[in-house]
């Protein structure tokens, strides 16, 4: 593990909440929060177990809470059964809100189509009777590799009503990482589309589809299934291949929901870890829900007139908890939108702030800092020019996001008037961990506040050991929570070295540096593996190097991020050439193919932003890469670090070319 650092970020600004967000409330006020934290203290298993039956509907009560007795391995209701889609859908409409919004889905090109409770149960029945006919149930597993729509979401609520698990891959992904995911999730069915409109412009995903199925493995596929998005022109293979449309067309609106035991598994999301390839993190059915809905009535604190607003996409486990599932089950009605936040302008977000009166409005600080960087370009896309008076509360998550975007966020687009909860969590961690509560928390711009009730996180040492405030360490959860990670899919090894290392005692170690200040806020200083934030989103060095080394011309590469003002950090990768090292023009055209190569071998997502060619890496005497010395490189400083391990410390000079 790596040491811990400590870090130097003063912040004094407090904002406590007004009349307004502490007034309704779901928890409101300070002694409302420390109440439910002191219940989960005394009696975490009640506290639980309480929460579980007031807020889900079982189709067999459970009579046991939490299992430890094959820890890390935790069980959360074991012995319960329930249906994730029906406590979705079928709850709203029998409690008289079969008519309300669910979705207010806005495509790219600016067209609206709204459905109604009623009417997205009756579409995800139709998708479910639909997979039932061509022989999927409870124990298989469906890829999904959708666009954003509200067909993603009805197809990842039908799997939930038969037991199937899901796999959701963001759109963005290329043919490879998609096969790599299909064969070692297992699928027997993947839903996909024609193609997906982002930017005025339409991207093929369905040939992608077939060029991962055309791989080794791929033939366990027996059905893809193809929403119609755009109308292109598509390859079919009529044994394999069915429309959606006219799969739905044929089936009843009534599909009786599948009870599964609660550990079922709901779905198995991939994520980067900091070696390998990436890690199937697998969540249950009932734990997973629960803080799912929970985590929407608290910290967005749902109200029954709210139109709630997440920008991620369903292909992130943000889109799943607080699009997908969380969101639903509290009953919310959402913006599902299908572009980009700068088409046709850097206004789009505002835009549609004002046009479907969006109440609470949860992004990321990448998007944050370019709307900022737009807004002082093009003074007409500044969320001033808008009316943003719909808003009561705004969110973020994915990265920490600066005391200055905090304070920008906070003036321009709420006015000063809505609280900002910034929202600490993970994949692996299924929903909020360390977040405030819009009418409890009094926020500092830039830290997640406090650990959620139920949640005894912390900070430690390298022996598990709890750090004092104003320190830094590890950030660590203590004790097991019903939404927590379950397994690494087909690897429980690599589940108990990745997030349960031995000297931790047996702590949950989340892979982040964090701290408290004197008053007991939470401040995230950055990951402690390799793995990179690129926009608020997880990639993993060592799947950019294997991709750069799979290439013919290359023979080594480290990958490290560098600090960028707009998405958190960017890729920069050193390349050791098979043959000469190259210069000027040479070295751009060839810096140029390789950052095509790693979009097609990983996605568009993971180019490397520089390049820079070099003769050999800053190694160790026992040959291991030093990429905190390459890091030091990357940002342009001088290395004034301790290089005595360095094999040769002449090394660094050679990579001056930013290619
Ligand atoms: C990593 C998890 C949680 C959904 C999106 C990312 C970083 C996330 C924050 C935040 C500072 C944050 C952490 C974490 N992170 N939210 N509010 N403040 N850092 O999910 O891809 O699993 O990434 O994102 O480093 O470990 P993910």
């Amino acid at each position: 593990m790596s040491s811990t650092i400590d870090s130097i970020l003063v912040e004094d600004r407090v904002f406590p909440p007004s009349r307004a967000a502490v007034e309704g409330a779901a928890v409101p006020g300070m002694a409302s929060y420390k109440a439910l934290c002191d219940e989960a203290e005394r009696d975490p298993e009640g506290f639980w177990g309480r929460l579980a039956s007031e807020h889900l509907r079982w189709r067999k009560p459970f009579t046991r809470i939490l299992d430890e007795s094959r820890a890390p391995f935790y069980t959360w209701f074991e012995d319960g059964e329930l249906n994730v889609s029906e406590n979705c859908l079928d709850v709203h409409l029998e409690n008289g809100n079969a008519d309300k919004t669910a979705i207010i889905f806005e495509a790219d090109d600016g067209t609206v189509e709204s459905i109604s409770y009623r009417r997205l149960h009756a579409r995800v029945c139709r998708i479910a009777n639909g997979m039932k006919s061509l022989g999927y149930g409870k124990g298989d597993r469906a890829i999904i590799y959708l666009p954003m729509s509200i067909e993603a979401i009805a197809t990842m609520q039908a799997c939930a009503r038969l037991g199937v698990t899901h796999s959701v891959v963001f759109g963005g992904f290329s043919s490879r990482s998609l096969h790599q995911r299909i064969v070692d999730v297992g699928a027997t069915l993947v839903f996909t589309a024609d193609a997906q409109l982002r930017g005025g412009r339409p991207i093929a995903l369905k040939p992608a589809v077939d060029e991962a199925l055309a791989g080794e493995g791929g033939e366990i596929v027996r059905k893809v299934i193809v929403y119609k998005r755009s109308g292109a022109d598509v390859a079919w293979d009529d044994g394999r291949d069915v429309w959606l449309h006219e799969l739905e067309a044929a089936q009843s609106d009534i599909c009786e929901p599948v009870a599964v035991e609660s550990e079922h598994p709901l779905f198995i999301l991939y994520t980067s870890g900091s070696t390998g390839k990436p890690k199937g993190v697998q969540h249950s059915s009932a734990g997973y829900l629960l803080w799912a809905s929970l985590t929407s009535q608290w910290v967005f604190d749902a109200r029954p007139g709210d139109v709630f607003w997440c920008t991620a996409d369903v292909g992130w486990v943000t889109g799943h908890t607080y699009i997908a599932y969380g969101t639903l089950a509290a009953g919310m009605t959402q913006v599902v939108f299908e572009g980009v936040p700068t088409y046709p302008d850097a206004g789009r977000f505002w835009e549609m702030i004002q046009r479907h009166k969006v109440s609470v409005f949860y992004t990321a600080p990448t998007a944050i800092r370019s709307l900022i960087k737009a807004a002082q370009a093009s003074p007409d896309t500044h969320p001033r020019r808008y009316d943003l008076s719909s808003l009561r509360l705004l969110g973020s998550v994915g990265e920490p996001i600066n005391p200055e975007a905090w304070i920008w966020y906070y003036n321009n687009v709420g006015n000063g008037r809505c609280p900002i909860v910034d929202t600490w969590w993970q994949t692996e961690t299924g929903g909020h961990i360390l977040a405030p509560l819009p009418g409890a928390t009094p926020l500092k711009p830039g830290s997640c506040t406090f650990a959620l009730p139920g949640i005894s996180a912390g900070i430690v040492n390298e022996a598990g050991e709890d750090i004092p405030n104003g320190r830094g360490g590890y950030l660590v959860i203590k004790r097991p929570w019903p939404a927590m990670i379950r397994n690494v899919w087909g690897d429980s090894k690599r589940f108990k070295d990745s997030y349960f290392p031995p000297e931790l005692k047996g702590y949950y170690m989340a892979g982040d540096n964090a701290q408290r200040d004197s008053d007991g806020y939470y401040w995230i200083m950055g990951r402690t593996d390799d793995v990179l934030s690129i926009s608020g989103h997880r990639l993993g060095g060592t799947e950019i190097e294997s991709a750069l080394v799979a290439h013919e011309l290359v023979a080594e590469a480290a990958v490290v991020g560098r600090p960028d003002a707009t998405t958190g950090e960017a890729i920069v990768a050193f390349v050791i050439l098979k043959g000469r090292t190259p210069e000027g023009p040479q070295a751009e055209a060839l810096a140029r193919e390789l950052r095509d190569w790693v979009a097609s071998e990983v996605g568009p997502i993971a180019k490397p932003r520089d390049i820079r060619f070099g003769n050999n890496l800053p190694k160790t005497r026992s040959g291991k890469i030093l990429r905190r010395l390459l890091r030091v490189v990357a940002e342009g400083q001088e290395v004034t670090q301790d290089v005595s391990t360095l094999e040769n410390p002449d090394v660094l000079k050679q990579f001056s070319g930013v290619y």
